[in-house]
């Protein structure tokens, strides 16, 4: 499945669709129907509990999306993010240049410089729709906008939610009483006023980033307390030097990499494996992901190193996640533009620090959107129709109730007794319209775990069918015993468990 019948898939199933389309849409922009609103949710609880709730040390925030317009000019995001936009000389058409090398060239060009870019382009006589180029231009890519009544009172739209993190490290440190080492984790919107948009959700100007800054001493940027944890985690990676010898992936456990040096940041390999981890814990395909690090040339301007976990889309392995050290980069930068301490009080030493981000898990929801749709979609099963067998954690709904009949006034009425029972306690999704074979391939199709029939046996003795989406097994069990079922089902039992 490449990525437009993808795209076309989420809009038929009320998943995505194109920025309201009926004025024809908006290039990088897309509003979220029924089931996609639940399944980023979804994703985003995912995310939330196991960052920030399942652990002592990390604390969350929701920060603004316009702030005061400093921070930007602190960040560096002012100067320096920007990409390198060719422009045609006639029609004035614009297209990202590392983009369009790449496309028409098919050499990596992430981090070229404008001279490099102009050079390919002069030499390989390079045009767009038979037009010329002019020389290569920095286009910035954050959206500026005003604020208030007042023309020239720019700020403008975050291009990340890391920097709301930073200037409030602070207030999070002394409010949530934390010692190092310790994260601050944040999911909310992003815009970035991209050249080209492009694949769907991938490369979109308004989008939602799930990240933490993980602050550490200086002294102790090297040692990971929980490098254990993940030390037997099997990952596929690439290096900077295979990617210079033009070597394919290997794979190698995250114990092997540190010891061969291949990764040499404890914290970084840490943050690496366990994002790795959080997509194998929700059913994602993990052939299709790699650990790649950054070439020198595509280090973004405040990184010291950073590594992606990639995905293999249809087209071609990009990045989920940017795990970027940025050292002092950003404390630093804005203690000294604000003129306000962001120390930290080490009470050990009596002395004040300004740590460390070693790793900066930063992930895009809707990146992760597609990967676990990919993921699932499954149109080689034996029923003849797709089935989305989605993570149970992840699906829109848990559970589908149906009376066997829609014209039986007693079945309808004990299948809303049974949807009332359930409601509480989980997403269930009540269809009573249509056959009961063309009501459980509507459930298969968007990824409902569990259905539940009720059918005249049920009238006389109280029990009705259970069927599991992904075997079309069915089991017989009690009205009185559903909540205990669906929660032990929810909490990881698996079908053949559940009585
Ligand atoms: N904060 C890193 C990023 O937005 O990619």
């Amino acid at each position: 499945m490449n990525i437009e019948e993808m795209a076309a898939f989420c809009k038929r199933k009320g998943f995505v669709y194109p920025a309201a389309e009926i004025y024809g849409g908006l290039a990088g922009f897309f509003d979220y129907g029924p089931l996609g609103v639940e399944l980023k949710n979804n994703i985003k609880s995912a995310w939330w509990k196991t960052h920030v709730h399942n652990r002592t040390d990390v604390a969350g925030i929701d920060g603004s999306i316009i702030t005061n317009p400093q921070v930007w000019v602190a960040s560096g995001h002012v100067a320096n993010f920007s990409d390198l936009m060719l422009t045609t000389k006639k029609s004035k058409t614009k297209v990202r240049a590392d983009q369009f090398i790449e496309d028409q060239l098919k050499v990596p060009a992430d981090g070229m410089s404008a001279e490099e870019i102009n050079n390919l382009v002069k030499e390989h006589k390079l045009k767009l729709n038979g037009e010329d180029f002019e020389e290569v231009k920095d286009f910035n890519l954050m959206f500026e906008t005003n604020v208030g009544p007042v023309s020239g009172s720019s700020a403008y739209l975050r291009p990340e939610t890391a920097q709301s993190i930073f200037p409030n490290f602070r207030l999070v440190q002394e409010n949530a009483r934390m010692k190092l080492p310790f994260g601050i984790a944040q999911i909310g919107k992003a815009f970035r006023n991209e050249i080209s948009p492009r694949d769907f959700l991938f490369r979109c100007r308004e989008f939602e980033q799930m990240e933490l800054e993980y602050f550490v001493h200086p002294n102790e940027v090297n040692k990971c307390p929980y490098i254990n944890e993940v030390k037997d985690v099997k990952v596929q990676y690439v290096s900077a030097y295979m990617q210079e010898k033009d070597e394919k992936e290997k794979s190698g456990t995250i114990a092997e990499l540190l010891k061969q040096n291949i990764i040499t940041s404890e914290w970084q390999a840490y943050w690496l494996a366990t994002e790795h981890e959080w997509f194998a814990n929700l059913g994602a395909n993990m052939k299709k992901f790699r650990l790649r690090q950054h070439v020198s040339t595509e280090k973004s301007h405040y990184a010291v190193d950073t590594w992606d976990l990639e995905y293999n889309f249809p087209f071609g392995w990009k990045e989920l996640q940017g795990i970027a050290n940025r050292g002092d980069y950003d404390l630093k930068q804005h203690q000294e533009t604000s003129k306000k301490e962001l120390s930290y009080f080490d009470q050990e030493s009596k002395e004040k620090v300004l740590p460390h981000v070693v790793a900066e898990p930063s992930q895009g929801v809707d990146r992760a959107f597609l990967v676990f749709l990919f993921d699932a979609y499954d149109d080689k099963d034996k029923r003849g129709f797709t089935v989305l067998k989605l993570h149970r954690t992840l699906a829109p709904y848990k559970v589908a109730v149906f009376p066997l009949l829609s014209n039986k006034p007693e079945l309808v009425k004990k299948a809303t007794e049974v949807f009332e029972t359930l409601r509480d306690q989980t997403t269930v999704f009540f269809d009573k319209t249509g056959a009961i074979g063309r009501r459980y391939a509507r459930q298969d199709e968007i990824g409902t775990p569990l259905g539940i029939t009720i059918d005249f046996d049920t009238l006389e003795d109280g029990t009705v069918t259970i069927r599991d989406r992904d075997t079309t097994k069915q089991v017989r069990a009690k009205i009185d015993d559903l909540q205990m079922i669906v929660m032990k089902y929810l909490q990881g039992a698996s079908f053949d468990e559940i009585l």
